[in-house]
């Protein structure tokens, strides 16, 4: 098995990595950090896979693609890395949250507020450029690397996981552009997955709830149903392996935001007005 998983030195990625190393697997793991990605793959290794990290910023497309082409051929790729921020302010006093932020490598910062946006222009861009462009530099050299593959016995050439979240099912005014973000990301691989699999690729887009990682450690509001890594690193492998086009758990929360989804915005914005919201970016 070959599979190569973003975002892999930390939170669910490195879940996913260490419930998938097994002798007889082939790692490429990414993320940013050296230091957190050498302690992936050590963890990884020690579990019996060969692993071949790469410090990787997923923003960097040329990159990205070569990265993903060098991997090939590849049995699962799991476009997990993204970023999370909200309306909530800033992690400093007197330091517009997100305001020194760039939207990638070479990218300059957007200064200077967004008034009465909630989050700053550079906070939206970050988001964007990770959690969609970011995703779309793993999945679009992916499908390519596979379309190249022989179709295994079961007709399957490889699989693409995308992790979206149930944020995607509900535009939350505390998380705008996370919201957005996951929203039209889960929406592309839904829609996309009927055409890859008539070239023998199954796609699927991750839907979770609340997990806990460095992620929502930051959050100050309740979390419900919230799980740990390995939980949904194990629900999330079931569901690709079983080849489901949106793995969306807990089924009740997912059930309870597409609900809430469906009321008229100005009174879901009433009803979450009270709702603490979710630090923006440092
Ligand atoms: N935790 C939850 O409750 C939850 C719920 C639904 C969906 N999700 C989604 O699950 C995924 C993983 O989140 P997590 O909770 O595990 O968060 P996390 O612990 O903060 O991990 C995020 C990972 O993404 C990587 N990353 C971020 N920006 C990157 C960039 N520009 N280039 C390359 N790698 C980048 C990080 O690597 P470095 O730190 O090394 O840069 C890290 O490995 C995200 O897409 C998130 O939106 C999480």
């Amino acid at each position: 098995m070959r599979l190569l998983i973003t975002g892999a030195s930390s939170g669910l990625g490195l879940a996913l990595a260490r419930a998938l190393a097994a002798p007889g697997a082939e790692l490429h793991l990414s993320g940013r950090d050296a230091a957190r990605l050498e302690q992936a793959a050590e963890a990884c290794r020690a579990l019996g896979a060969v692993v071949r990290p790469m410090v990787l910023d997923v923003r960097d497309a040329a990159a990205m693609a070569a990265w993903v082409r060098s991997a090939g051929p590849l049995d699962l790729v799991i476009a997990n890395a993204g970023i999370s921020a909200g309306t909530g302010g800033s992690a400093g006093p007197g330091v517009p949250a997100g305001s020194g932020v760039s939207a990638g490598p070479g990218v300059p910062a957007e200064s200077g507020a967004a008034p009465g946006l909630g989050e700053p222009p550079g906070q939206i861009r970050a988001i964007f450029a990770t959690n969609l462009d970011g995703m779309l530099n793993t999945v679009l050299p992916a499908l390519a690397v596979m379309a190249g593959q022989p179709p295994g016995a079961d007709g399957v050439r490889g699989r693409i996981a995308v992790v979206a979240s149930i944020a995607a099912f509900l535009a939350h005014p505390g998380a705008p552009s996370y919201c957005a973000a996951k929203a039209a990301a889960d929406a592309w691989v839904v829609a996309t997955a009927a055409s890859a699999r008539r070239q023998g690729i199954v796609l699927s887009s991750v839907c979770p709830g609340f997990v806990r990682t460095p992620m929502t450690a930051v959050n100050r509001f309740p979390m419900p149903g919230l799980m740990a890594p390995e939980h949904a690193a194990a629900i999330i492998l079931r569901g690709v392996a079983a080849g489901h086009r949106r793995i969306a758990f807990p089924w009740w929360l997912a059930g309870g935001a597409r609900l809430a989804g469906l009321l008229p915005p100005a009174l879901l914005a009433r009803l979450l007005a009270g709702a603490p919201a979710k630090p923006g970016l440092g």
